[in-house]
């Protein structure tokens, strides 16, 4: 039988530690302020936005939400960002993805302080990650759905024991699968990166000792298309229909074929999902303190 990873206490005790930080910068000034831009209402999107916001608040954080009409422009989205830009008691700006149709979600990231990119999705923050090797520079704003990934995976493994494994990551978006590979990378796995094009998928699949799964295809990975012992990181979340009408959450794994075969699974829900929200407070204190050094040094 597999270790279910348990993300639910892992994002749990990672947001009391943040909790205590966020104590501290109050003590010594204020309290980190984190403000999440939403432009409609993208029914998941808006759950997402509650999540985060309310999470923040329990943590301390100086949370808000800052609501833009479906119809909003480019241009009007742009001077959002750039008024918190300029705020200078917001340490933390997260524009939630997607953006309605139309908008140029390229231009509204560029857009963002990347001091203040909390989603790490900044090409200087990007670059920054997978540019030079060597352990991640402490200071670095990553993508925090990854992030939340490598942590597990290093609660279950060990940190250490990472190095030479052969990691396949299926999923190449830019907001899970790519950082997640620079992320593994740097801890010295051999890292394979599959997609919607890679040839027998299933084969890629079977020679992982860490599979990760980013797709959001409900139940993409099969049974046989696990090895026996590997560690599985179930990032897909899917709504699927059920019989009452209300729907259910599953992964991008099919659980039950997949369970019995690995060495440690993580849930759907209750794995990557709360810890991406934990990675995102954690953000906020690092971007926090380090908004406050350079200041000091100005
Ligand atoms: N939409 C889905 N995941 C994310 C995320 O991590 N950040 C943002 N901003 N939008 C998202």
């Amino acid at each position: 039988m597999a270790t279910i990873i348990d993300g639910k206490a892992a994002a749990a005790r990672l947001r009391e530690r943040v909790a205590g930080e966020v104590a501290e910068l109050a003590a010594t000034g204020r309290p980190p302020g984190l403000r999440v831009v939403l432009a409609g209402e993208h029914p998941a999107s808006a759950a997402y936005v509650r999540t985060k916001e309310k999470m923040a608040r329990e943590a301390g954080i100086d949370a808000a939400v800052v609501r833009l009409p479906a119809e909003a422009s480019t241009a009007e989205i742009l001077e959002v960002v750039q008024g918190l830009n300029r705020d200078p008691e917001v340490d933390g700006i997260l524009v939630q993805l997607p953006l309605p149709a139309g908008v140029d979600e390229q231009a509204i990231v560029l857009a963002i302080d990347p001091a203040k990119d909390v989603d790490g999705f900044h090409p200087w923050n990007v670059g920054r990650l997978g540019s030079l090797t060597g352990d991640l520079p402490p200071d670095l704003l990553v993508p925090c759905t990854p992030m939340g990934c490598l942590l597990l995976l290093e609660q279950t493994l060990g940190r250490e024991a990472l190095a030479g494994r052969r990691a396949v990551v299926v999923g190449r978006s830019a907001i899970v699968g790519k950082p997640l590979a620079q992320l593994l990378l740097r801890r010295h796995c051999t890292v394979t990166i599959a997609h919607s094009r890679t040839r027998d998928l299933a084969e890629e699949c079977r020679r992982a000792e860490i599979l990760v799964a980013a797709v959001g295809r409900p139940g993409l990975i099969r049974g046989d298309w696990v090895a026996e012992g590997a560690v599985v990181v179930d990032v897909g979340i899917n709504r699927i229909a059920t019989e009452d009408g209300r729907g259910r959450l599953v992964g991008d794994v099919a659980y039950a074929e997949v369970e019995p075969r690995a060495a440690a699974i993580t849930p759907v829900p209750g794995g990557v999902g709360p810890m991406t929200v934990a990675c995102l407070l954690a953000n906020t204190v690092l971007a926090a303190r380090a908004r406050r050094a350079a200041a000091r040094e100005r």
